[in-house]
């Protein structure tokens, strides 16, 4: 990138965590900016809530891409410089991804991408894992009928059959104009001559440190010889992942799906215990599916339909609000926030009867009907909780991080999010073989025996029940917002089950709160999942005052660290109606990761 053009900058998002929300003993939020300079606030805080201190955001003029490292993200806007389009940058951004974000990105794995092309069409491609020929409904449950702890999440029997490679070739082939060798060629490089690592990146890395022990091959690579952790400043060469790269952009789907890599897939499973077969793997197919849409008060909504569960709780929520004035209500005054959680409670009860709809009858017209949330709000209350209708305990993680979102745009205004996701950090924790190439740990997000709750808290039902062939009800919500037939806005996050209060919050702080995309991706996040029934709330999000009359009102809370990593792109100024400057697009990339960046073209 040059750096001497204004406008294609870019920014690392390095040092300026988060973090600089302090909590003080007294429980007062305090905004402490580290870095940068805080810029004016269009809001009158309504509730007092301290105002999160934001850089501007990056501005580019003939395109954008924004992810959670910043060697993909330069990645991205190197392939628009080439004359990719957006779906070319997201195909490479995913490669490239996959080797210097291996926590997350992958090729092991699967997810989804939203896509919406210059003339405003949108498609939505699931490229999300399916459960092995041989799985059955109670493959996680002992004799009893109980859950057996961890089989779900770590080793083989934790595997989908990875999408990834398969949703990316397609892609390519359908949207892209780069050939498959120019898209590869960055992510190969990366792999085989490996990168520098910076502190951000030790420490994602790091949480696979103890996985890494038990892996004859991860450990080759990802520790030192001496079975330390790698530390910044060192080289990840992944030779093995490197090769199998070099495959798949020779051979396509072949190079992944069938031959050497497919036999050293099938093999490590065997070894391991797992399910997986050749036909598992050759028999792989990504679908096409219609967006789900809604609209939010002028602006259309195309964003992820079943087997995500992430867009119809995103639309549900969207459609309860649109009935309120939260714009007068003020961001994260008590009325506002009552609202917001009960319109998730809701949304989060609905969500357990949703499954891979080419298994079952999704109920999706009934919930993202308006009457039925016009009905939802006549039932809210103004002046106390509701109480969730059956309370289970659930789990729910500290941290929410461990899956990947990047947005991408283009000179034409193509648009493209992109969630994908081994599910845990490094997925089921171990590599296949000699690929190099971590396996997921998706098989956790089915219902393991319904009503039990999954490793984010979540309870499921029948409906997502395991079966051969089938997906995993997701909650991932890559998102794009359209107005008069033009692109608006692509978001989505990492984050579990609270992706989609991620996305709805960063979209009520563009359309609602009027604040510029980097603000509204940095504004600290509250959630609500019908169970567990305390609201979650990120340090800092709520005031003394606020918490107190929410009590009053039946509201109980849980604080946690930040949670989500949610990578943003508004178009045609830095907020909504603001005055265009040279820049068309604005990226927002989340410092909840030191490593995210905004790279403007
Ligand atoms: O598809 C899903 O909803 C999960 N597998 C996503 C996992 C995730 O976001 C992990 N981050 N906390």
């Amino acid at each position: 990138m040059d750096a001497g053009q204004p406008l294609r900058w870019s920014r690392r998002a390095g040092g300026l965590l988060l973090a600089a929300i302090l909590l003080l003993s007294d429980g007062v939020a305090c905004a402490a900016p580290v870095g940068g300079t805080a810029h004016d606030d269009p809001l009158a805080f309504g509730g007092g809530s301290a105002p999160v201190p934001s850089m501007p955001p990056v501005g580019g003029r003939d395109g954008m891409v924004v992810s959670a490292q910043t060697l993909a993200s330069q990645v991205g806007a190197r392939i628009l410089q080439q004359g990719g389009n957006a779906v070319d940058a997201a195909v490479a951004v995913g490669y490239a991804l996959a080797v210097v974000y291996p926590a997350a990105g992958n090729i092991g794995g699967g997810g989804f991408m939203t896509l919406r092309t210059p003339d405003g069409h949108a498609i939505f491609l699931d490229f999300r894992e399916h459960a092995p020929a041989a799985a059955t409904a109670t493959m996680f449950q002992d004799a009893s009928g109980n859950v057996i702890a961890g089989l779900s999440t770590k080793g083989w029997k934790a595997v989908g059959i990875p999408g990834t490679v398969a949703g990316l070739e397609l892609a390519r082939q359908r949207w892209g104009h780069l050939s498959r060798r120019q898209v590869m060629a960055p992510a190969i490089a990366l792999a085989r001559d490996g990168f520098v690592l910076t502190d951000g990146d030790v420490e994602l890395i790091s949480h696979g440190n103890d996985d890494f022990r038990r892996d004859p091959v991860a450990r080759r690579f990802f520790l030192r010889p001496d079975g330390s952790g790698l530390q910044a400043g060192d080289r990840l060469v992944q030779r093995e992942l490197a090769q199998v790269l070099e495959r798949i952009s020779r051979q396509g789907t072949r190079g992944f799906y069938e031959g050497r890599t497919a036999t050293e897939i099938v093999e490590a499973s065997r070894r391991g215990g797992g399910l997986l077969t050749r036909a598992d793997l050759s028999g792989y197919r990504p679908r096409l599916l219609p967006t789900l849409t809604c609209d939010y008060r002028g602006y259309h909504i195309d964003t992820a339909p079943p087997p995500s569960g992430g867009g119809v709780a995103l639309c549900e929520m969207l459609n309860i609000l649109s009935g309120y004035d939260m714009h007068r209500l003020g961001l994260y005054t008590a009325p506002a926030v009552a609202r917001e959680v009960e319109a998730m409670r809701h949304a989060y009860a609905d969500r357990q009867d949703l499954g891979d709809p080419a298994f079952v009858a999704n109920p999706v017209a009934h919930l993202l009907d308006v009457e039925y949330a016009r009905q939802i709000r006549a039932a809210i209350p103004t002046d106390h909780a509701v109480a969730s209708t059956t309370i289970r305990p659930g789990v729910p993680t500290p941290e929410g991080q461990e899956t990947t979102h990047y947005s991408v745009i283009d000179r034409d205004g193509m648009a493209v999010a992109v969630t994908y996701t081994l599910n845990g950090w490094f997925g089921a924790g171990m590599v296949a073989g000699r690929t190099g190439v971590f396996m997921n740990d998706e098989m956790d997000d089915f219902s393991t025996r319904p009503g039990t709750p999954n490793m984010f808290g979540i309870v499921g039902s029948k409906a997502n029940e395991i079966a051969p062939g089938k997906t995993p009800l997701s909650s991932m919500t890559p998102t794009v917002i359209s107005r008069d037939g033009k692109p608006v806005m692509v978001i989505g996050s990492p984050g579990g089950s609270r992706i989609p209060t991620i996305v709805l919050s960063v979209v009520l702080g563009v359309i609602d709160y009027g604040l510029d995309i980097q603000h509204a991706v940095d504004l600290p996040r509250i959630h609500e999942q019908w169970q567990p029934e305390a609201v979650q709330v990120e340090q800092g999000a709520l005031t003394p005052g606020v918490i107190d009359t929410l009590r009053r009102e039946g509201y109980s809370f849980q604080s946690y660290p930040h949670w989500g990593v949610a990578e943003g792109i508004l178009v045609g100024g830095p907020r909504l109606n603001a005055p265009a400057g040279d820049a068309r697009y604005y990226g927002g990339a989340d410092r909840r990761h030191s490593t995210s960046a905004a790279v403007g073209e």
